[in-house]
């Protein structure tokens, strides 16, 4: 099985909208946004309300709309600009007027929505839209540079007919490139941007008849949180997964279910040549058994000994294949103190570091929500991590391969 997570889930969209004849747009802007996960909150200011109703709005994201600094002036009840501008991970104007552009510019507070982008701490992008020699004049092209050197996205207007009549540049950009160029920001401004990462975890399970197999304790959670640590850093994550109870972490681009060590290998033998670097989390039997049954043995029927044949050693295929622009991560389990068996491990299986952890550790290993573990590097350095939650590991270790590994 497949899972895509749209790839705005959890992306928090400030949607400013102003006075432009381009609003209606913002409706399917809106939409898109929402459509490709992202959670959207719409700013309006008293300009937009003439184009398009806020109810319109309300009702495609599914909550109120904002469009002035008091909600219910009786009973003093007001919008909380400085709580959206913190709200946000990115606030786009569109469309953004020539008015609001030259407010931004001079830090006028005369509306909600400038207010929001004055208190802002997220990136902002605008999509202007305008008539073509409002566009061309000198003040808005200036306006424009200044936002542009103060970190903003210009999402440059396309040309054809405008509302007045005229035919130029001016027209706001389609609601899809916009989305696009939304998702694209999100690519931008984040560590892991464009790094596909393979990471396998969980268990495989080897059948011995239809019911019974031979299998191990891992639950897959902490590879499952490396997954979801580098998916928030925005990396494009295929997750192999062994069978585990786990919902696919949001933004994870692909996961593939296996069950054998068999199906895992060759799950990962399809896309581990495209991948900028594997996370081998997985707890992969080295065993399978020689015979199995399609039907499920009876204590009359039962063979008298279990033999066994080896599975694909899946991290050291992966290491052999691996090029020099590529990076490997395995994960060691050992019941003692392990560091001889790790190193050992890292060399011949040709990683760029291990990740050790062992039972002697209590809260450590399989099936528990914490982890207390040793990160080896190829070059003998050795870091320790204290116990602590798999997701704060997880963080720490995607910090740490950024650095250390993909730097
Ligand atoms: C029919 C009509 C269409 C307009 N279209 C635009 C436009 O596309 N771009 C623009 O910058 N201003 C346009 N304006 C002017 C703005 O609405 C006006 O400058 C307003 O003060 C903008 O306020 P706001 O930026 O707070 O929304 C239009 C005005 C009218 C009456």
């Amino acid at each position: 099985m497949e899972l895509a997570s749209p790839p705005l889930s959890e992306r928090r969209i400030v949607l400013g909208i102003t006075g432009s004849i381009a609003a209606y747009k913002s409706a399917v802007l809106a939409r898109e946004l929402k459509r490709r996960g992202a959670e959207v909150r719409v700013v309006m200011t008293a300009g937009a309300t003439e184009f398009i109703t806020p109810l319109t709005l309300a009702t495609l994201i599914d909550r109120p709309v904002h469009s002035d600094f008091t909600e219910d002036e009786h009973a003093g009840v007001w919008t909380n600009h400085v709580e959206l501008g913190v709200w946000g991970d990115l606030i786009v104007v569109a469309p953004a007027t020539a008015n609001t552009l030259s407010a931004m510019v001079h830090g006028q507070c005369e509306n909600l929505l400038q207010a929001v982008l004055l208190s802002a701490r997220c990136p902002v992008a605008v999509a202007p839209a305008m008539d073509l020699d409002m566009f061309t004049h000198a003040s808005t092209q200036d306006n424009l540079r200044i936002l542009e050197s103060r970190g903003v996205d210009i999402i440059d207007p396309g040309t054809g007919p405008l509302a007045s009549g005229l035919v130029g540049k001016g027209r706001m950009a389609e609601p899809k490139d916009i989305a696009d160029q939304v998702e694209a920001h999100f690519q931008r401004t984040l560590p892991w941007s464009h790094k596909r990462v393979l990471i396998t975890a969980g268990p495989t399970q080897e059948p011995l008849d239809a019911v019974r197999f031979l299998g191990n304790r891992s639950s897959g959670k902490m590879g499952f949180a490396l997954a979801s640590a580098f998916a928030d850093q925005g990396a494009l994550v295929t997750l192999v997964a062994g069978p585990v109870s786990l919902a696919t972490p949001e933004r994870v681009h692909r996961r593939i279910d296996v069950s054998t060590a068999v199906e895992m290998n060759n799950a990962v033998q399809t896309c581990w040549a495209d991948m900028d670097m594997g996370v081998a989390c997985a707890a992969v039997a080295d065993f399978r058994p020689t015979l199995t049954s399609d039907s499920k043995w009876h204590r009359a029927n039962m063979p008298e000994a279990i033999t066994l044949e080896e599975n694909p050693d899946i991290l050291h295929g992966m290491g052999q294949s691996k090029s020099d622009a590529q990076r490997l991560v395995g994960f060691a389990l050992e019941t003692d103190e392990g560091l001889d068996s790790a190193k050992g491990k890292l060399v011949r299986k040709n990683l760029d570091a291990i990740v050790l952890n062992t039972l002697q550790d209590n809260g450590a290993g399989f099936a528990v929500d914490t982890n207390k573990v040793t990160v080896l590097n190829k070059n003998g350095q050795a870091l320790k991590f204290d116990l602590q939650a798999k997701d704060e590991l997880a963080q720490k270790l995607v910090d740490l391969w950024r650095t250390t590994l993909i730097a």
